[in-house]
This record gives structure tokens, sequence and C-alpha cells, in this order.
């Protein structure tokens, strides 16, 4: 028996070892979702898509912030946590990263970043629960429509 276990994790270790030997560059691999994925590829630098997907994760933690403060009936807190993911949130980006984008997805990440300053807006003029609840079921949609429509390689 425990000869065996050995014996496995010789042959794991020099598998390793050897996938390691042959590993690509990263420019010369492929993203990982790529096989059979339908949707368009946007090809970004590394730095480039970095900066995109903090991007990404400051809108979900916007989405979760809202929510919360939602959940709790507490409106004011939601302009702040709106404005994170606001326009400001693009002075982050390359200029030339723009020119790089497909102009549907690039459009797509301006009128989400401007629905979100709208939610800002909307909630620091006391809108009611039921309108920030439909400006965020209309941001969610853009999310869902791009991450339909495209992926990122490198
Ligand atoms: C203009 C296009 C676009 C919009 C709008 C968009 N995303 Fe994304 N998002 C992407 C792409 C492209 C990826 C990378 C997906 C891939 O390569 O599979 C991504 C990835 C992410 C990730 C993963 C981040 C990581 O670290 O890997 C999160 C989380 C995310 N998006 C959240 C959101 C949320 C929440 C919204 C809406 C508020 C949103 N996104 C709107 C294009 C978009």
């Amino acid at each position: 028996m425990r000869m065996a276990r050995y014996t496995i994790l010789g042959v794991a270790s020099a598998l390793a070892a050897t996938a390691a030997a042959l590993a690509l560059p990263a420019s010369a691999q492929q993203a990982p979702q790529a096989a059979g994925d339908p949707r368009e590829a946007v090809s970004l630098s590394a730095p480039e898509i970095e900066n995109l997907l903090s991007g990404m994760r400051t809108y979900l933690e916007t989405i979760q912030g809202i929510t919360a403060a939602m959940a709790e009936n507490d409106s004011k807190r939601v302009p702040p946590i709106a404005a994170k993911s606001g326009a400001k949130l693009l002075g982050k980006a390359q200029p030339v990263t723009g020119l790089k984008l497909p102009p549907a997805f690039a459009s797509m990440a301006f009128d989400t970043h401007d629905k979100f300053d709208k939610l800002a807006d909307l909630a620091a003029k006391g809108g009611s629960r039921s309108q920030i609840l439909t400006a965020m079921r209309d941001i969610m949609g853009n999310c869902i429509a791009c991450h339909q429509a495209y992926r990122l390689a490198p």
C-alpha cells in the first residue's frame, strides 16, 4: 500500500515537472475558456487585462454594497458606493486601451459607468427603493449582455 502511494506521488511529481518544463510563454497560451467559447475575443495586453478585471471587481463590490444598503432600507449609503463604479473608474484606463476595444464593447462600458453615475444622482435626490432597484436591474442587464458577447484574450 505504502509503496504504491509513493509510486503514484513519484509519477505525479515527474508529470508536474515535465508540464512545467514544457510550459509555453504566456503570450502563446490560449485563454483558458477559449475552447468552444462562442464569445468574441477582445485582445488586450496583460496589464490592460489586469486593469479591466480590477474594474470588474469594483463593479461587483458596488452591486453588493448597493444591494446591502437597499436590504437595510438605507438609500443614503448608495451615492458614494454607486459613484465608485461611475465614470471616474475610467480614469484608471490607458486611452490606447479604448482604441483596441470593439466599438460595441466600448459603448456598453461607457453606458455602464454612466448608469452608475445616474444611479448615484438618483439616490442622492431621494429616489425611491423601486427606482433604485429598477436602475440596478438595467445596469445588471449590461453586465450580462457584455459577458455573453465578449471574453478577454491575451
Ligand atoms: C463592456 C463589457 C462588460 C461589462 C459592461 C461588464 N463586464 Fe464584467 N467582464 C467583462 C469581460 C470581457 C470579462 C472577462 C470575462 C472572460 O474573459 O471570460 C469580465 C469579467 C468580470 C468579472 C471577473 C473579474 C476577475 O477578476 O476575473 C467580474 C466579477 C465582472 N466582470 C463583473 C461585472 C459586473 C458586476 C458588471 C456590471 C456592473 C460587469 N462585469 C459589466 C466585460 C464586461
